[in-house]
C-alpha cells in the first residue's frame, strides 16, 4: 500500500501563521504536524508516501528532501488550486499507480493505530474502509449512515444529519475510488467532495466498511484546535533534559533539547523547550512548547505555542501562538493575562 497526504490547502483560518508556513509545518509539541503523523505512517507496512503540496508548500518539499528519519520514499504532487480532497485523488493518479492507499488529510492527528487499520484492509480488501468516530456537532463533518459492516450512504455536511457519525481524515481505498473521482462533479462549494466520491463507490454497489474508534481526534484548521492538540500532544511527552535547568524548580514532564539554558524558573509541565534557548525568571507551563533559539526573560507563559527564535521579556500569556522571530517587550509582572496571535516577525510593545 501507499500513502496519499494531503498537504495542499490555504489553511485560511490559522492566518497569519499560514501567511508564512504551511499548516502541516506549524510545530506542536515541538515537532512539525506532518512529522507526527509521519511517525504513525511509519508504525504501519506502508513505505511510499505521495504529498499533495499547495502554491506555498515548497518548504515542505525541501525540509522532506533533507530529513527523512522513517525511510520513506516520498513522490511530490503539485495542487495549484485547492479543489477538493477527490481532486487530490484525480492528481495523484500517475503516483498512486494501481495500488490501494490510505489518504490521510495533513492537518488530522488522532490517537488510533494505523497499523492494525491498514492490515485490516490489505486482509479483507473492500473497495473502502472508513475510519468513523461520533461526534457531538456531526453537520460540521462528511457523516456517514451504516447497516451492519457497511456504510450505506455518505453525505458532506449535512443540514439533517442522518447519524452523529463523522468521517475521519483517514480513509483507505482500492483503486475503485480513481473511477468514482471522474464522473461526480463539484459541489456547491466548487468543490471535489471525497464523500462524493465514496457515495459513488456504494451506489455501483461497491464495498464499503467501516472502523469506529472513539479516541482523541482533532483536524487542526483552527486556532483553538491547534492549542487542544498542543495540549493532547505535549501529555504524551516523558522528560528529558538535555539543556541545562539552574536555580529552578520543576513539577510535571520537562523536555528541554540541546544548548538550552533555564535559570530562576518555576515549570509546571508539561513543558517542552526547543534548542538553543535562554529562558530566566520565568514561570513556565503547563502547556507550553517553545521553539529553538528563542528567548524567554521574565514572563508567564501557559497554554502556548512559542514559534523558533521569538524574544519574549515581561509578558503574561494563555492560550497565545506566537509566531517566528517575534519581538514582545512587556512591563514585568503584569497582573492580566494576554491571549495573543501574532504572526512571524510582529514587533510589540505593550
Ligand atoms: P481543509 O482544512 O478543508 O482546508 P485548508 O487546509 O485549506 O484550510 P482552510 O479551510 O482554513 O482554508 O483541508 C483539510 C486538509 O486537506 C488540509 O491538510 C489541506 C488538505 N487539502 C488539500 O491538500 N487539497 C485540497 O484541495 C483541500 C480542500 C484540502
Amino acid at each position: 500500500m501507499k500513502a496519499l497526504l494531503l498537504c495542499g490547502g490555504e489553511g485560511t483560518r490559522l492566518r497569519p501563521f499560514t501567511h508564512t508556513q504551511p499548516k502541516v509545518l506549524l510545530p506542536l509539541a515541538h515537532q512539525p504536524i506532518l512529522f507526527h503523523i509521519l511517525d504513525s505512517l511509519a508504525t504501519t507496512t506502508i513505505r511510499e508516501v505521495v504529498i499533495i503540496i499547495g502554491p506555498n508548500g515548497k518548504p515542505i518539499v525541501e525540509l522532506l528532501r533533507k530529513t527523512n528519519p522513517w525511510g520513506f520514499v516520498f513522490t511530490f504532487v503539485d495542487q495549484p488550486t485547492p479543489l477538493g480532497l477527490a481532486h487530490t485523488v484525480l492528481l495523484a493518479r500517475e503516483a498512486l499507480g494501481n495500488t490501494p492507499f490510505l489518504m490521510y488529510l495533513g492537518d488530522n492527528i488522532l490517537d488510533e493505530p494505523l497499523r492494525p487499520l491498514v492490515n485490516r484492509f490489505v486482509r479483507e480488501k473492500p473497495d473502502a474502509l472508513l475510519l468513523l468516530r461520533r461526534v457531538k456537532n456531526p453537520r460540521h463533518f462528511g457523516v456517514a449512515q451504516i447497516d451492519g459492516k457497511n456504510v450505506v450512504h455518505v453525505e458532506e455536511k449535512p443540514v439533517k444529519p442522518q447519524s452523529n457519525l463523522a468521517l475521519v481524515g483517514v480513509y483507505l481505498f482500492s483503486p475503485a475510488i480513481h473511477q468514482a473521482v471522474r464522473v461526480i462533479s463539484p459541489s456547491a462549494r466548487g468543490e471535489l467532495e471525497i464523500t462524493d466520491a465514496i457515495q459513488q463507490l456504494i451506489t455501483e454497489g461497491k464495498d464499503v466498511n467501516y472502523h469506529l474508534f472513539s479516541g482523541w481526534w482533532k483536524d487542526t484548521g483552527t486556532v483553538t484546535d491547534l492549542l487542544a492538540t498542543n495540549q493532547y500532544l505535549l501529555k504524551k511527552l516523558t522528560s528529558a533534559v538535555d539543556g541545562e535547568v539552574k536555580k529552578s524548580t520543576v513539577k510535571g514532564v520537562l523536555k528541554v533539547a540541546q544548548g538550552s539554558t533555564l535559570k530562576n524558573c518555576r515549570v509546571k509541565g508539561p513543558v517542552t523547550i526547543g534548542a538553543g534557548c535562554r529562558i530566566s525568571g520565568s514561570t513556565l507551563g503547563p502547556y507550553l512548547a517553545v521553539g529553538d533559539g528563542t528567548e524567554i526573560v521574565d514572563c508567564n507563559l501557559s497554554h502556548t505555542l512559542v514559534f523558533a527564535d521569538a524574544h519574549l521579556k515581561g509578558v503574561t500569556l494563555t492560550g497565545s501562538i506566537i509566531g517566528e522571530r517575534v519581538r514582545i517587550n512587556g512591563q514585568q509582572k503584569m497582573a492580566a493575562a494576554h491571549s495573543l496571535l501574532v504572526g512571524a516577525d510582529a514587533i510589540l510593545e505593550l
